[in-house]
C-alpha cells in the first residue's frame, strides 16, 4: 500500500474510533464460544477505543481466589453460572466499557437479557475446527477437559448460536489476522452506532 492511502486509511480509522467513543453510551459486550477471540479483541478494542476492558471469567477467579476449572470441580458449574451471572450484572451496573464474557454467559436468560437490553453486543463466532485448534491443550476450560473436546464445542454451537445471534453485530473471526478483525469490529461497531 502506498504512503499515502497508507495515511488516509489511518486518519479514517481516526474518524471512526472517534464516533464510536462520541455515541457510545452503553458497554460493549463480547459473547461468543470458546476460541472466538473474546478476550484478546476485547483487550485490543478497548485499547483501541481508549477504555478500560474487564474480562468476567478474570473477575470471577479473581473473586473465589481459584482458576475456573477448580470451581467447576470443588463447586460445580452451576456455582460457577451463579457467580457468573452477578459478576456480569455488576459489570453492567458499573457501565464497565469492555467486557469479554465466557461462552456460557448468556445461557442465563436473566444475564442474556441484560445484555441484549443495555450494552451493545457483539457475537464473534467462527467454525468449531477453527475453535478447536485454538482452543486444544489448554486445560483452563473445564467443558474441554474431557476426550472428545470437539464434540462438546460442536453440540455447544448447536444449543449456543440461536442465542448468540440475538447480538447486535456478529463478526466472524476465522479469518485474517487479529489487527483485520479489529478493523471490521470498528467498522460494524461505527456503522451500528450511526444508525
Ligand atoms: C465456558 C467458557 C469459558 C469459561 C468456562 C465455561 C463455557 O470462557 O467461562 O470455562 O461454558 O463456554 P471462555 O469462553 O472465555 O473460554
Amino acid at each position: 500500500m502506498k504512503k499515502h492511502d497508507q495515511s488516509q486509511n489511518a486518519s479514517k480509522a481516526g474518524e471512526k474510533l472517534q464516533n464510536i467513543r462520541q455515541h457510545l453510551t452503553k458497554p460493549v459486550v463480547l459473547v461468543g464460544l470458546m476460541g472466538a477471540g473474546k478476550t484478546q479483541l476485547g483487550r485490543m478494542l478497548a485499547a483501541a477505543l481508549e477504555k478500560p476492558f474487564v474480562d468476567s471469567d478474570d473477575e470471577i477467579v479473581n473473586a473465589a481466589g481459584m482458576p475456573i476449572a477448580d470451581i467447576f470441580e470443588k463447586f460445580g458449574e452451576p456455582y460457577f453460572r451463579d457467580g457468573e451471572r452477578r459478576v456480569i450484572k455488576r459489570l453492567m451496573d458499573e457501565n464497565a466499557a469492555v467486557i469479554a464474557t465466557g461462552g456460557g454467559a448468556v445461557t442465563s436468560t436473566e444475564t442474556a437479557d441484560l445484555i441484549w437490553r443495555d450494552a451493545v453486543s457483539i457475537w464473534l463466532h467462527a467454525d468449531v475446527d477453527t475453535l478447536y485448534k485454538r482452543t486444544a491443550g489448554n486445560k483452563k476450560r473445564p467443558l474441554l477437559n474431557n476426550d472428545n473436546p470437539k464434540g462438546v464445542l460442536k453440540n455447544l454451537a448447536e444449543k449456543r448460536n440461536p442465542i448468540y445471534k440475538k447480538a447486535d453485530i456478529a463478526i466472524n473471526t476465522a479469518q485474517g489476522n487479529l489487527r483485520e478483525i479489529l478493523d471490521v469490529m470498528i467498522d460494524e461497531l461505527d456503522r451500528y452506532l450511526e444508525q
